[in-house]
């Protein structure tokens, strides 16, 4: 059964090594950019199936809920993983007050961020070595992922 909750000491090396695999190995991002200073001030949002670690993002309560390092294991996509992780960011940003969720969204995962609904704002822009453009989701109190 798929689970997410905010991470503790119980599971937060795992969703260390689910970044790496996925943002590391996978996307060649430098380790030292991936791992960085503001993991200590995040929050650290887990999806476990079976208690395996399978899908993960981090959030910066900042001009609303800013989400980052968001990445399902390769063998769990596009089984609704990602739409949920997103739907309790939100569901988690709404008790907040937040008055929207945003993201740079790498150009490969945006028709991803388009399809869940999220909007593009401004011009591509280059991080990592990789194009990405900045998504928004607006909360008012209906908004769900689609
Ligand atoms: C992008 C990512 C998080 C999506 O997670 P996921 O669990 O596969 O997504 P879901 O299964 O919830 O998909 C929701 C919908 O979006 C679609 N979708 C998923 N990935 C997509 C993509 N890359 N492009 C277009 N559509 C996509 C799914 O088909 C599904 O549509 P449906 O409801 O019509 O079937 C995942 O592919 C991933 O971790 N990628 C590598 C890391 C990454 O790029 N992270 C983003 C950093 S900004």
């Amino acid at each position: 059964m798929l689970k997410i909750s905010i991470a503790d000491n119980t599971n937060i090396d795992k969703v260390y090594a689910l970044r790496n695999e996925v943002f590391v190995i996978e996307q060649q991002v430098d380790p030292t950019i991936e791992r960085d200073e503001r993991d200590k001030e995040a929050t650290h949002i887990v999806a476990t199936m079976d208690n395996l670690v399978v899908g993960c993002a981090r959030l910066f309560w900042e001009d609303g809920a800013h989400i980052g390092r968001f990445a399902v294991a390769k063998e769990y996509r596009n089984k609704g993983v990602g739409r949920a992780i997103c739907q309790y960011i939100i569901d988690l940003a709404k008790e907040r007050n937040c008055h929207q969720v945003w993201l740079n969204a790498q150009l490969v995962s945006y028709d991803f961020y388009l399809k869940i609904g999220f909007t593009p704002v401004g011009d591509v822009f280059y991080e990592a070595n990789m194009a990405h453009v900045k998504m928004v989701g607006a909360l008012h109190p209906a908004m769900a992922c689609k």
